[in-house]
Formats: C-alpha cells, sequence, structure tokens
C-alpha cells in the first residue's frame, strides 16, 4: 500500500458521512464482562486509520485462517446484538458468518448470546461495513451478503446517511461470488423503493423478484427492529438480488 493510497484513504475518512452516529460506547456491567470474556474469541483485530471504526487500507485478515476452515461466507452488515444473525448462523453450522457491526455495546451483547449456544461459525469486526468490505473481504468471495433493517435515517434531510447508496452497491456486489445474493429486508417503503432503484440499476446485480417484492424470507427470525415496524403499522419489505456478470 502506497504512502499516498493511505492519506487518500484517511481523507475519505474524515469527510466521510456515515450511516451510523457515533454514539457512546458505554456498556453496562454484564455487557463489559462478556466483552472482556469473549472479545478475543470472536472479534477481529483490525488496524485503524483515525476513528475507532476505520479500517487501515493495509490490514490483512486472512478469512480462512481467522475460521479456521475455507468454508462458504456469509457477510452480515449491521446485525445489532445479532438477533437474527446467532439463530441463522446456528442453523448453518456449515458456513462462516462475518458480522460487520459499528455499534461496541450491541456486539457485547452479541457475544454473550454467542458464547451461550457456543457458535464457532462466527467472526465480528467492529467497524463501519463500507470499509470493512473494501480493506477486509476480498472481491468475489463471499456467498451471501445480509442487510436487515438497515437504519433508515427517514427524515428527508438525513437521506444522505443511508448506507444502500449505488457506491455501496457496487462494492457490496463487487464482493459476491458469481451468482452470489444480497437478502435485504426494511420497514420504510420510501427506502425500500430506493434501494430497488438503486441495485437494479447496478450492472453486477440482478432483481430475483424483477416486478415485485420478494417473499420474506423464511429462515430470518423477527427481530425487535422488525416487531417495532409491524406494531407501528408499516410493511415490511425484502428484496433478494444475484451477482451477475
Ligand atoms: C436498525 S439496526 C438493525 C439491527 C439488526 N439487523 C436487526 O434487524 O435487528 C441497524 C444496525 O446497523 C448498524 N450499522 C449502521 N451503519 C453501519 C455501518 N456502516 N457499518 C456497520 N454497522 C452499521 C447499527 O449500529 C445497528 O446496529
Amino acid at each position: 500500500m502506497t504512502g499516498s493510497a493511505v492519506e487518500r484513504a484517511e481523507r475519505r475518512t474524515r469527510r466521510e458521512v456515515v450511516s451510523f452516529v457515533r454514539r457512546s460506547n458505554r456498556m453496562r456491567p454484564n455487557q463489559r464482562r462478556a466483552w472482556e470474556t469473549y472479545r478475543d474469541r470472536y472479534v477481529l483485530d483490525v488496524a485503524r486509520l483515525g476513528t475507532s471504526t476505520s479500517v487501515h487500507p493495509a490490514t490483512a485478515i486472512d478469512l480462512i485462517e481467522v475460521f479456521g476452515r475455507d468454508a462458504a461466507l456469509i457477510v452480515e452488515i449491521g446485525p445489532g446484538a445479532g438477533e437474527s444473525l446467532i439463530p441463522m448462523a446456528a442453523a448453518r453450522p456449515e458456513v462462516n458468518v462475518l458480522a460487520l457491526e459499528v455499534y461496541q455495546p450491541a456486539i457485547a451483547r452479541m457475544l454473550s448470546g454467542l458464547a451461550r449456544t457456543g457458535l464457532d461459525n462466527v467472526r465480528i469486526v467492529e467497524a463501519d461495513a463500507v470499509a470493512a468490505l473494501e480493506y477486509l473481504v476480498p472481491a468475489g468471495s463471499v456467498d451471501e451478503i445480509w442487510s436487515f433493517f438497515p437504519d433508515p435515517w427517514h427524515k428527508a434531510r438525513h437521506h444522505k446517511r443511508r448506507l444502500l447508496t449505488s457506491e455501496f452497491a457496487a462494492l457490496a456486489a463487487s464482493r459476491l461470488r458469481p451468482a452470489g445474493i444480497w437478502r435485504i429486508a426494511t420497514d420504510w417503503g420510501d427506502y425500500a423503493d430506493q434501494i430497488r432503484e438503486v441495485l437494479d440499476n447496478d450492472p453486477f446485480l440482478g432483481n430475483l423478484y424483477p416486478n415485485c417484492w420478494a417473499p420474506r424470507w423464511d429462515a430470518r427470525p423477527i427481530t425487535h427492529f422488525e416487531q417495532r415496524g409491524l406494531d407501528a403499522g408499516r410493511q415490511i419489505f425484502d428484496l433478494a438480488y444475484r451477482r451477475v456478470g
């Protein structure tokens, strides 16, 4: 990695509008305990480029080595406390699941759940998924990407913070293997429309349900976020795309 490439990445990190709020990472005592006890087992050490959610472009992580095996790879973007990730990873012990999450207290809760279920096919990166996908996940290496209930940023003035832009779609598509699948769900209709427009226009993604929404994916458990949307009377929109080209 050249000095100027790192400088470019540094400038970008400083200027970037991110899809998350930089909240305090203060943890409750039980979360702190889980973090301290299980962090080494599940959370990957990543070199930073300034902020605690950045990833240094020269970071080299060998995913086969960290999972201890070469297996199909699923990446979940923003799993929160792992409410859907944990049961879904438990249901598929033959796959490796890489969780990209920025919020440390949520990761601590995920660690408690992982330890309780004794799962060994999950690893976590505490970082912005944009940098993590770009610098840690090799192109063409991912079998499935999951993005369930990405922060909706529903006020018009906040739309610029939405994660699923055309730039992010191009990055995610590049990480999928040929025929790899990207599954998305949201409870905000205008975000669903935006995601469909952006992904339909990506030359490397093919909509599995071109003229309608995807059916609800049975494997996906209902999380608190989904339930909150349902309780508020919102419709749930599922989308599914395949890497083409
Ligand atoms: C609304 S929550 C949904 C959590 C979970 N997927 C669910 O359905 O219960 C969105 C999550 O995405 C995380 N997040 C937002 N932007 C992110 C980013 N750029 N990289 C990684 N995680 C992100 C937030 O910290 C939060 O945990």
